[in-house]
């Protein structure tokens, strides 16, 4: 039985696992853009590791708890039981967590006011050790998990849980986050519907996914949008106005059209709204002109909404509290049987370890021939192609 409870998740495509290393103190950091379940995970990592006799500390927005000398970064934070019981729920992350503070690529700033990208890792593995920091669980998207897989390279043992709301991570069934984006955005375009057909409206709704169009696809065949654009299938605005106008024309005068931040039309490229030293880029901005190249094209009222970081705030769905707490559980497990440098997955029968280096070689796209993609046109739905 205890066996059983105790067992790491097994491995997949990786020799077996080395020698467990002496642990004491375990740090969790959470990295990238927040999304609904962080807090699930660390519960899972907190209520685990005392079981072993581990100490739990929280290392605040990212690494800059421990690089950022100001009082912004605040530091490391205790976490014990009392800290962790009613957070499963709560969306957002008791750490804090920055999309600016890659160790490896620290934006700093110099005397003439120019920002520059330094080379921190070192010194961030010298504070880690000095805090008394045995092993990490690092909780993040592709750029955090790319990271743990560096440290865990200079000989930290790093254990990575994959969270975004995108759901662009190789070798996991799903990341947690996204089935909570999915889930908010779905129950926003149901309500589109009946304003849409009451003023007899083409409604455009913006998404996030940068690069991807995983929630645009999954939300948009659940809430029966009639178009949808990913950044995976530049559109044509000719055929996706043609879709329109042709649902007008059959006595059905009113259009939603659920569109990725990331899509793009054929021949142009993805709106960026900022670009930052030691940033990603940020976009935003394809709901509004997709909206006003649909009037003109068409001759329709439209209305462009979009949904932004809506969709990574709320409480986390019973399914991503789930995957959440078991990928907490999973990956101290992992570092309780001697595991580094994998990450923790979901994948049959149940949670899994990949390397990291697998999971971070490239982004998990919509693939164009997909049974999720092929079922949107069998529904007729447009994918602007
Ligand atoms: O979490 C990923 C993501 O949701 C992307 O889809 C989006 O482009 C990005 O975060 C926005 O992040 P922020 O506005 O926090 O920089």
């Amino acid at each position: 039985m205890a066996q059983v409870r105790n067992a790491a998740p097994a491995r997949t495509g990786t020799p077996p696992a080395p020698k467990p290393a002496t642990i004491r103190r375990i740090g969790i950091t959470t990295g990238g853009g927040d999304a609904p379940g962080l807090n699930a995970v660390i519960r899972g990592v907190v209520m685990s590791a005392r079981h072993r006799g581990w100490e739990c500390v929280g290392i605040r927005n990212g690494y800059d708890g421990l690089l950022d000398p100001t009082q912004r970064a605040r530091g490391l934070l205790k976490l014990d039981v009392d800290q962790v019981r009613p957070i499963t729920k709560l969306g957002g992350t008791i750490l804090g967590t920055t999309n600016a503070g890659n160790p490896f690529a620290y934006p700093c700033r110099q005397r003439n006011g120019e920002w520059v990208e330094r080379d921190r890792g070192e010194e961030l593995l010298g504070r880690i050790r000095r805090a008394g920091i045995d092993a990490l669980v690092a909780i993040g998207g592709d750029g955090s998990l790319g990271i743990a897989k560096r440290l865990a390279d200079m000989g930290l043992p790093v254990v990575g849980v994959p969270k975004t709301i995108d759901n662009d991570l190789e070798h996991t069934a799903v990341t947690f986050g996204f089935d909570s984006a999915v889930s908010f955005a779905t129950e926003c375009i149901d309500r589109l519907h009946a304003t849409a057909l009451s003023h007899r409206r083409v409604m455009v709704v913006e998404v996030m996914g940068r690069y991807v169009g995983w929630i645009a696809l999954h939300s948009g065949l659940s809430s029966d949008a009639h178009v949808i654009l990913i950044p995976e299938i530049d559109y044509d605005i000719e055929k996706v106005a043609a879709a329109i106008r042709a649902r007008y024309a059959s006595g059905h005068p009113y259009a939603i059209v659920v569109v990725a931040e990331g899509a793009k039309p054929k021949g142009g490229a993805h709106l960026v709204r900022e670009r930052r030293v030691g940033r990603a880029e940020r976009l935003g901005g394809i709901g509004e002109q997709l909206a006003a190249d649909l009037a003109t094209l068409t001759g329709e009222e439209t209305r462009a909404t979009v949904l932004g970081h809506l969709l990574r705030g709320g409480h986390p769905t019973t399914f991503d509290r789930l995957i959440a707490l078991r990928f907490g559980g999973a990956a101290v497990r992992a570092l309780a049987a001697g595991e580094s440098g994998v990450m923790v997955s979901l994948g049959a029968p149940g949670v899994r370890l990949v390397p990291l280096a697998r999971a971070i070689r490239r982004l998990k796209r919509v693939p164009p021939l997909g049974d999720t993609i092929c079922t949107a046109r069998d529904l007729g739905i447009c994918l602007g192609e």
